[in-house]
């Protein structure tokens, strides 16, 4: 039917492909009692930048900084790098199909995981390439699995680490072995979006590996633990090489004012971090252990959010959704990710963490 309308003739048939990316639930604020749905902050920013940003609202009639000079220098400090491997985008996503418009192409192959982030075989569709699936092994990101899959045509390998939506990791050593095996033309891009709650002391979030391996991008969000996830702000590090390509393709302007102001006065706010860190743990112990006491399979989660397997037979994952749907909680239904008998739920509230259990108890008793 598409085909016979003119103008999208010539449209790359990748683009025909791809299912349209689902955010987790967004209904009207006021009626939501929990949104553990797309593992965002629970915490609001505080309230001396907001106080900052109102300020700065009134230079809205002018164009942000295009280069982002301010926060990047704060990112740099921040992270112990260098400022001019520094690319900021409007959230992670931006950088993402960046990497994706400069490094593939039609008759490319662009690997990533079968159980990860759906915006990476959404970007390699739109630049004509093609996504090759490596299997995940226990739902944990298979460097193993990735490389079998490597060919000629392999330009970009996607993986999320830790794994967005099984939470897996992999281990500093395992990275630093896999990256002097894969071929140094493949760009591999190791998204870090959730990489500041992993507290565990082997783990790296390879921002120190870009020196020794030039192939390698890291992408980092604002919108997990620095909460500002509807600011849109994200960056990448890389060589200085690939750094000024994806300088070249960005939007002129892709970063906002209040944007930058946020994100580069977030950093400095370590009480706040910290807070999350500490909420973060306490709270995803305690929804691990009532799950998993309730019956269900709960995977080791090193981000914010876990991975839940229901295997219990007298309910099914479509009828819990649905009943916590109907007391306004929302978890992330895994069905688009091909895992249908599984869901995801962030740490959120400690409110709505308590209700969610408690609703899902409920359920639980009720269905027995
Ligand atoms: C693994 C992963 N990468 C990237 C993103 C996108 O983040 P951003 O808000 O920076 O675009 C997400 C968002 O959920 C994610 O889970």
């Amino acid at each position: 039917m598409k085909n016979k309308i003119p103008y999208l003739k010539d449209i790359k048939p990748g683009i025909n492909k791809i299912s349209k990316y689902v955010s987790g639930e967004i209904k009207d604020k006021k009626i939501i009692a929990a949104k553990l749905s797309s593992n965002e902050s629970p915490f609001e920013i505080p309230s001396n930048i907001i106080n900052s940003i109102i300020k700065e609202l009134r230079y809205s009639n002018k164009y942000p900084d295009g280069d982002s000079e301010i926060l990047k220098s704060a990112i740099a400090k921040n992270f112990k790098i260098k400022k001019n491997q520094i690319v900021c985008g409007n959230g992670s996503d931006d950088i993402l199909s960046l990497i994706c418009l400069a490094f593939s192409r039609e008759d490319s192959e662009v690997i990533c995981s079968n159980n990860g982030f759906l915006f990476y075989p959404i970007i390699t569709y739109s630049s004509g390439a093609k996504p090759i699936y490596a299997e995940t092994e226990n739902f944990s990101i298979s460097i193993k699995n990735i490389k079998e899959k490597i060919s000629k045509k392999t330009k970009i390998i996607f993986f999320a680490n830790p794994n967005n939506p099984t939470g897996s990791i992999i281990l500093k050593k395992e990275l630093v072995k896999a990256l002097k095996e894969i071929p140094k033309n493949i760009i591999v891009v190791i998204d870090g979006a959730y990489a500041e709650y992993v507290i565990d002391k082997e783990f790296s979030d390879g921002l120190d590996l870009v020196k020794k391996f030039p192939n390698l991008i890291i992408t980092r969000t604002f919108s997990k633990i620095y909460a500002l996830a509807a600011f849109r702000v994200g960056w990448g590090y890389s060589s200085p090489e690939i750094i000024q390509i994806l300088e070249k393709i960005r939007g002129p302007f892709n970063v906002n004012l209040v944007a930058q102001l946020a994100a580069s006065k977030i950093l400095r706010e370590e009480k706040f971090i910290n807070k999350s860190i500490k909420h973060n743990i306490k709270y995803k112990n305690l929804i691990e252990k009532e799950l998993k006491e309730m019956g269900f399979l709960v995977f080791k989660g090193h981000g914010n959010f876990l991975l839940v397997k229901n295997s219990l037979e007298i309910i099914s994952t479509k009828q819990i959704l649905r009943y916590l749907e109907k007391k306004n909680i929302y978890v992330r239904s895994l069905r688009a990710y091909n895992l249908p008998e599984c869901f995801r739920v962030s740490v959120g509230k400690r409110k709505e963490n308590i209700l969610f259990l408690k609703e899902i108890k409920k359920l639980l008793k009720r269905s027995c």
